[in-house]
């Protein structure tokens, strides 16, 4: 009877140590976790750049081509950014920003002025001038950056958006 109340009292005891153990080993993987991988899973956040735009094209003028550069920090990592966008005067007052990144594989777009259309080198991608897609594999439109003018200054947010087809942004 003895021996039957040690052995329980024993499993007992190795079963609470278990259990602290598994609990020490849950809580330390997960702040290791959080510590190591959490900055590399924060949404991304958009801000203003600057962009040479030379004199501001006039209405009806053709994109001109941009070059965003700026600093970025994802997780531990900081490096420098650059991006090309085709930007267009749509108003006196507003500017239209498209993303060259294909939304295929990512490959950079140009505008071809002859056919107005914008073509990607790397698969034959097609599309309009509102970057929406004619032919070839890309899935979507090219996406859009918003952009802001300040004192003559061309603004373009960093993190391009989807386009969602809105007259006021269309060519
Ligand atoms: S990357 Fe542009 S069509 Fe494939």
């Amino acid at each position: 009877m003895d021996n039957d109340s040690d052995m329980g009292r024993r499993r007992f005891m190795e079963m609470g140590i278990y259990a602290i153990t598994a609990a020490i080993a849950a809580v330390s993987s997960g702040a290791l976790g959080l510590f190591t991988i959490g900055p590399s899973l924060r949404k991304k956040r958009s801000k203003w750049v600057e962009v040479e735009f030379g004199n501001p094209p006039s209405a009806g003028a053709t994109f001109s081509r941009v070059v965003l550069e700026y600093e970025t920090k994802d997780g531990w990592l900081t490096g420098q950014v650059r991006k090309l966008a085709y930007v267009k005067r749509v108003r006196r007052d507003h500017v239209i920003a498209i993303s060259a990144d294909c939304s295929h594989l990512g490959c950079i777009v140009t505008w071809d002025e002859g056919q107005k259309i914008f073509k990607c080198p790397c698969h034959q991608g097609k599309f309009d001038v509102n970057g929406r897609v004619i032919s070839g594999p890309p899935p979507a439109p090219l996406k859009r950056h918003k952009t802001r003018m300040d004192n003559g200054k061309l603004f373009l947010a960093t993190e391009p958006v989807p386009y969602g087809g809105d007259a006021s942004e269309s060519v």
